[in-house]
């Protein structure tokens, strides 16, 4: 048995896995026009490059009207605001997820409630969706997470019923398909983020992708300082600027081009790697709905199982990251952040459903299992490190089992 990388062994992997995001002469040479063309901001918006990129990333998922903005946070804050949700209307969320979910809806006034994910896929679940609606409640936004989407035909039956709003956080469904139709082109809205990390990435950046044409018009008044975006140019809203900049775009153009190869890559590495891990004990995959046509690889979490590994999931992750794999243990729920405690944030609570905004009473075990002991998160860089990549994984988890005795004594110690 070999000595654990934890513990000063030699670790299974020491060749660092591919650098993200990736460039070449393209972007160099876009960047470069852009300066030249001396048109480097948002005004007026659209630029020319945000223009097209507008275009081909509704292309790319299928639909909708895009409106690139600065982040895939605004681009929340905007559609709830675009669609006229504010002051004490209340927004469902999922409770596992980046904490800009949560706090889109705070920043457009309205009280985010907070609810339990499925186990199986560690979206939304419809079923507590349906449980947390009040008179209030005006707005569901899901949030297709990690390699997975939210049941969007359970979604929007529940919106249609209730006359509710959908927003998908696709900041991690770039390219995805739900029954053959494109992430973030179900609901009203989709929320895209082209952050640094992201599997199309321009650094920063956002695209808000609206059903309607109207509003679409309002969430690009709203970003450019309420300048009317109407054919009549008489509606004018109460605007801001959250312009995205040309030399972004110009980015994110060269980044559409590369974008279909490495999206295949990723598919095909994931695939061998769940063909691999068929043979892992003690690892389980998250189900695989077969409503999810095309799937996306940002983040691909899995569930290890703490008593065969006789430890909880940061042990495994810290151990498993030592031998040259990088793994992580994800979001933390989001019932544990300080911002969205009712006392601390000031929010008001509700007379109906109190229980939604106190955090000692709420009931998230699926959350909690997963935040607190069993998520493991794998970066997109192990799908780009070709079949030696995976291997190297599955050798280190391997390595994990056969330690099993030592992950638990280090647990003690932790
Ligand atoms: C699920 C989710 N939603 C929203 C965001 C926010 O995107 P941005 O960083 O572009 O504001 C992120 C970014 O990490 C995310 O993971």
């Amino acid at each position: 048995m070999s000595k654990l990388a934890v513990l000063g062994g030699d670790p299974v992997r020491t060749e660092p896995y591919p650098k993200w995001p990736v460039f070449d002469q393209r972007d160099i040479d876009a960047v470069t026009h852009t300066i030249q063309s001396g048109r480097w901001g948002g005004f007026p918006y659209p630029g020319p490059n945000t223009a097209e990129f507008a275009e081909k990333f509704s292309e790319l998922q299928g639909g909708g009207y895009a409106v690139p903005m600065i982040n895939g946070t605004i681009t929340m804050e905007v559609a709830l605001r675009a669609a006229g949700i504010g002051w004490g209307d209340e927004v469902i969320v999922p409770a596992y997820t980046f904490q800009a979910t949560a706090s889109a809806p705070m920043a457009a006034g309205a009280i985010p409630v907070i609810v339990d994910i499925h186990p199986d896929t560690y979206c939304i679940d419809p079923e507590k969706v349906q449980e947390a609606i009040t008179n209030k409640t005006r707005a569901i936004i899901v949030v297709h997470l990690a390699a997975q989407m939210a049941d969007m035909d359970a979604i929007m039956a529940i919106a249609e019923e209730d006359d509710l709003v959908v927003i998908e956080d696709a900041a991690h469904a770039h390219g995805a398909r739900w029954c053959d139709r494109g992430s973030g082109t179900i609901g009203d809205f989709g929320s895209f983020s082209l952050q640094s990390f992201k599997s199309l990435t321009t650094g920063e950046g956002g695209v808000l992708l609206c059903k309607d044409e109207h509003m679409a018009e309002r969430a690009a008044s709203i970003i450019d300082c309420g300048r009317p975006k109407d054919a009549d140019g008489k509606e004018h809203t109460m605007g801001v600027n959250y312009r995205w900049s040309e030399l972004h775009a110009a980015l994110g153009l060269v980044a559409l081009e590369r974008f279909p190869e490495q999206f295949t890559q990723r598919s095909a590495m994931a695939d061998y790697l769940e063909e691999s891990l068929s043979e892992v004990p003690g690892l389980q995959l998250l189900k695989r709905d077969l409503r999810l046509t095309r799937r996306s690889l940002y983040r691909y979490v899995m569930k290890m199982d703490p008593e065969f590994y006789r430890c909880n999931h940061d042990v495994f992750c810290k151990a498993l990251s030592a031998e040259g794999i990088p793994v992580d243990t994800g979001y933390p729920g989001m019932h544990r952040y300080d911002l969205f405690q009712p006392g601390l944030s000031k929010l008001p609570v509700p007379t109906v459903f109190p229980e939604y905004f106190d955090f000692e009473k709420m009931s998230l075990p699926v959350t909690e299992r997963a935040s607190e002991t069993e998520s493991v998160w794998m970066g997109e860089s192990i799908f780009r490190a070709g079949e030696q990549g995976i291997d190297d994984l599955i050798k280190g988890v391997h390595k994990l089992a056969e330690n099993r005795t030592v992950l638990e004594n280090l647990s003690k110690s932790e």
